[in-house]
């Protein structure tokens, strides 16, 4: 088996850019990774991607939403991660479990057991090896993330951006949360450092925590 590592956080927590470094990390060691995200990483969960970040999409219902997160979840674990891990590779997932339940249970109030049973279907038995949870003030995360999202000049994905700043709290401490119930599997960073720091911290606690036999140049 392989070594799954997913990366979690409010918007703007700065996760995207840091996966991308740590994947460049590993590949500069010889190390090799498979790096994809949710929603999304293959064709099928793409195209839902796009129906759930869609900023004209203000009118999916809550249950919809949750629906259309784990149908994606389901085909993503079926193609991409899944054979990945069977195959002995790490892989670095923006994104997974953990999110529906900070932002659909903590954030929109969705029950926990109806989250937590359908996460159960959708993940097949697969669970993240490691968590990196980029923790921040939503205040901050939400600055950086209106930023990116005006120097975007193609598809707008901000249909979450567009939530009340209580909404992006109830997310946070939601992550949190889940931290505490699962201390082994979580590693918490302090998101509002710079890029450089976060890099700092990162290339120490999470490459420290892959099995040596995959951390070994292949
Ligand atoms: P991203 O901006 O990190 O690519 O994530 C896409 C958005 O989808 C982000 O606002 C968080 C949200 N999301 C959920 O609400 N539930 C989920 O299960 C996942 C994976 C993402």
């Amino acid at each position: 088996m392989g070594f799954f590592i997913t990366f979690e956080g409010v918007e703007g927590c700065g996760k995207t850019t840091q996966i991308k470094l740590l994947a460049e990390l590993l590949a500069a060691r010889g190390i090799s990774a498979v790096l994809t995200r949710e929603p999304g990483g293959c064709p099928i969960a793409d195209k839902i991607r796009t129906i759930l970040l869609d900023a004209e999409n203000s009118a999916i219902s809550p249950l919809a939403e949750l629906m259309l997160y784990a149908a994606a979840r389901a085909q993503h674990v079926t193609e991409v991660i899944s054979p990945a891990l069977e195959a002995g590779e790490i892989v670095l997932c923006d994104r997974f479990c953990d999110a529906t339940v900070a932002y659909q249970s903590f954030g929109r109030g969705i029950d926990r057991r109806v989250i937590d049973n359908l996460n159960g279907h959708a993940c097949q038995g697969v669970l993240p090896d490691l968590t990196v949870l980029f923790d921040c003030d939503p205040v901050v995360g939400l600055e950086r993330a209106r930023r990116r999202i005006e120097a975007t000049c193609g598809l707008r994905e901000e249909r979450f951006e567009l939530e009340a700043l209580d909404f992006h709290h109830r997310v946070r401490n939601g992550y949190l949360h889940l931290a505490k119930e699962d201390p082994h599997r979580f590693v918490i960073i302090d998101g509002s450092e710079t890029v450089e720091e976060i890099y700092a911290a990162i290339s120490s606690q999470v490459v420290a925590r892959i099995p040596e036999a995959l951390r070994a140049v292949r």
